[in-house]
């Protein structure tokens, strides 16, 4: 394993997959974060739920485009990367890989 190799994730259950619906947002926690998981046509993305800004809840928020804007005052992240990209965010979020399970979203920490 080289230095950049990251040993894989291990999945956690995080939500059924008929909890929220396209372009809804859905909080829960998983391995000790708040994670917003965001379903858009490509796929369902786990991004934290907490603005860097002043810690609104961003599932919350409203997703515009391929991003979710913050309920609090309005800053911008792309949903499939967690980039920073408008308004007061001050730092791009994190974010965790995705992969369905037959009617369960696992998250991957
Ligand atoms: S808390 Fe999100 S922009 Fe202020």
């Amino acid at each position: 394993m080289s230095g950049t190799d990251l040993p894989p994730p291990r999945w956690v259950a995080a939500a059924d997959l008929a909890a929220f619906g396209d372009r809804e947002t859905l909080c829960v926690s998983v391995g000790g974060s708040r994670v917003a998981l965001v379903r858009l046509a490509g796929g369902i993305f786990a991004i934290s739920d907490t603005c860097p800004h002043m810690q609104a809840s961003l599932s919350g928020g409203t997703v515009v485009g391929e991003h979710i804007e913050c309920p609090a005052h309005y800053a911008l992240f792309e949903i499939r990367t967690g980039k920073a990209t408008g308004g007061l965010a001050c730092r791009d979020l994190r974010t965790w890989p995705v992969r369905v399970d037959g009617s369960t979203v696992m998250v991957g920490v």
